[in-house]
This record gives structure tokens, sequence and C-alpha cells, in this order.
């Protein structure tokens, strides 16, 4: 009888319990609700409501073999609104305590959020809290140019997973070579470096799991091929971004490889698409498209490519700088020489191992 009941127990929770990551338990003082792990192949309550957390008490969970959390699925909301007050009050102090380690508690809270928001995008309240957030960072990064490499081997470190790692890291690049270069005003840098952060909502249409495969099929490559046109859709006439910064988003794998590719597989033909502000792109994302691009879209581009390859993917080890700013130099270097020299004037102080 007692076992009976034990076996219905775990299959019920099995039912109602969620996934949660330990990340998300780093920056809070206090569990929010019970958190479950699996101890000899059964559900187990690991933490209890209001129990204290910390590091010792996280890295205990880990030593123990307990990497895979869960919470019941009407407490998950609690978590997320613990992670995001969390995040709304280090945004408020950025400039009060030691710049490095507030700007790292930041970036590391706004990547959990983004998984937040690729989970619920047409929600006006979660977009309002990331886009507020990460212009506050990026004004404290202009101001803090010193901390950016240091800043950028933590965040590697952390190992977020790279579909929401990849729009921090590449935007953190793109602001020290805007900055040390004086490529633009503050306020475009500021619209370029909000652009660059949300490039990528538009993944948000594959499921992470998805992005874990070796081999990527050739469907798997279209349906990421559009996320440029995704990221528009969802973007357009929300917030403050302006045509010319959906244009970016719309462009921003101009020079991906992966595009190349499907534009010579690919025999649809293209259809021009206007969207609610005006931006025009073509449904096929055609290389040869008739879009100018400019100096913001390049850099935009250059910096996601570089920081793509001088990070770690499952399927593959992290590629050197070098290799990466050769790449950029065949691309770019005949068209945009400023552009290019900036990037390597600042990889030159700034030396990613
Ligand atoms: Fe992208």
């Amino acid at each position: 009888m007692g076992q009976a009941f034990s076996a219905l127990m775990q299959n019920s929770m099995g039912l109602k319990l969620r996934p949660i990551s330990i990340r998300e338990l780093i920056y809070l003082d206090i569990c929010p609700c019970d958190i479950y792990g699996i101890s000899q192949g059964l559900f187990t309550r690991l933490l209890s409501q209001k129990s204290s957390l910390s590091t010792e008490v996280l890295r205990d969970l880990i030593r123990a073999g307990h990497a895979q959390l869960f919470v019941y699925h009407q407490d998950r909301q609690l978590i997320i609104k613990e992670i995001q007050t969390s995040l709304v009050q280090v945004t408020r102090s950025l400039s009060i305590g030691d710049p490095f380690e507030k700007c790292k508690k930041q970036m590391n809270l706004l990547t959990i959020n983004m998984e937040y928001l690729y989970l619920d995008t047409i929600n006006d309240d979660l977009l309002s809290l990331q886009a507020q957030s990460v212009k506050n960072l990026f004004l404290f990064l202009i101001n803090n140019l010193e901390i950016h490499e240091k800043l950028f081997y933590d965040y590697i470190n952390q190992k977020h997973h790279y579909i929401f790692a990849q729009p921090m890291i590449s935007s953190l690049l793109l602001c020290g070579i805007m900055k040390s270069a004086k490529l633009f005003p503050v306020r475009e840098m500021e619209a370029l470096f909000i652009t660059s952060f949300f490039k990528d909502i538009g993944m948000s249409a594959i499921p992470t799991e998805n992005y874990d495969k070796k081999d990527l099929s050739d469907s798997d490559k279209i349906l990421l091929s559009n996320h440029a046109q995704h990221s528009v859709e969802i973007l357009d006439g929300r917030l403050s971004f302006s045509p010319s910064s959906l244009n970016v988003i719309a462009h921003h794998h101009e020079f991906s490889i992966i595009n190349k590719e499907i534009h010579f597989k690919s025999s649809k033909s293209s259809q021009k698409i206007k969207s609610k502000s005006g931006v025009l792109f073509d449904t096929d994302e055609s290389f040869e498209g008739s879009y100018m691009i400019g100096t913001e879209t390049v850099m935009v581009c250059t910096l996601d490519i570089i920081a793509a390859m001088i990070t770690p993917r499952p399927w593959r080890a992290a590629e050197k700088l070098f290799d990466a700013l050769d790449l950029i130099r065949i691309q770019i270097g005949d068209d945009f020489p400023q552009e290019f020299k900036s990037i390597v004037s600042y990889f030159k102080k700034f030396k990613p191992k």
C-alpha cells in the first residue's frame, strides 16, 4: 500500500515538476519555494521554501550530483519574480559598489531574464524591463572601458547557453570598439548596442534544445536563417526601435556563411516584405539583396561573427581570434577598411585567448 502510494506520488510529481537551472539560484538569498532533485531515482525535496541560499549551499548540491533541479509548475513564477526583482535592484544601483562585480551580476541576470523573454516574447512588461536594463548596462559600460576584458572572460566562464549569451558577448565587444574608435555619438552607440542585444530574439521560434544538435539539418538551417526577419516581426512597433534599428536587425546576417549556403541552395523566389515601420526585407534573406549596408550594420554583423567564432559551441571548440579577424578581413576588408581597422586596433589591446 505504502509502495503503491509512493509510486503514485512520484508519478504525479513527474507531471507537475518543471526543471530550473542552478544558475537561477545564484543571485537569490532565500529559496522562494521548495526545490527538488532526484535521489536514487526518486524526486526528493532538497531545499525548503524560505531556506537560505549561498554559494556554499549550491556547491554542496553540485557535489552531491544534483545538477538537475525542479520546482512545481505553479512555483516557477516565484523564481522568475525574484530574478527580475534582483535585476531591477542591480540595474538601479550599478554605479554603487565595485564596478566589475555589479556589472557582472547585471550581465548574468540579464542573460537569465533573456531566457524568460524568449519564452514570452509578446510580454511588453518583460521586454520593457530587459530594454531598460540593457540601456543602463550600456551607459555603465561606455564609462568603464577598463573592465570590459575582465567582464568578457568572466562571462564566458559562466557558461550560459550560447543562444542567450551570444547577444551579450557581441554587444559587449561592439560597445568597446565603438567607444574606443569614437565611431558614433553616444545616442547612436546606445541605439546600436540595444539593437545588437535584441537582434536574435527571433531565435525564440526554435526550441533551445534544437540548437544543441551537432549537425543542423537543412530545415533547421532554414529556420535559423529566418530568425532575423522574425526578430523584426517581434520588435516592430514596440519600445523605441526605429526603422533604421529594425533595418540593421533585418540584415544582421548579411555576411553570415550559413545564409550564403541557404541562398545558393534555395530556389524559392525572393519576395519583398514591408513591416509596420516600413522596413523592407527579402523573405528568402537573399544575400545579394538591394539593401545598402552602412557602418552600423557592418559593425553589428562583424562583431556577431567574431563573438560566435571565439566562443565554444556544443559541437566545436572556440576558434582563434586571428582566424576570426582573418575571416572578417576577407568579408569587409576591401569595402569597409576603416571599420576593419577599428576592429583590429581594439583587439590588439583586448586579446581573447
Ligand atoms: Fe543572428
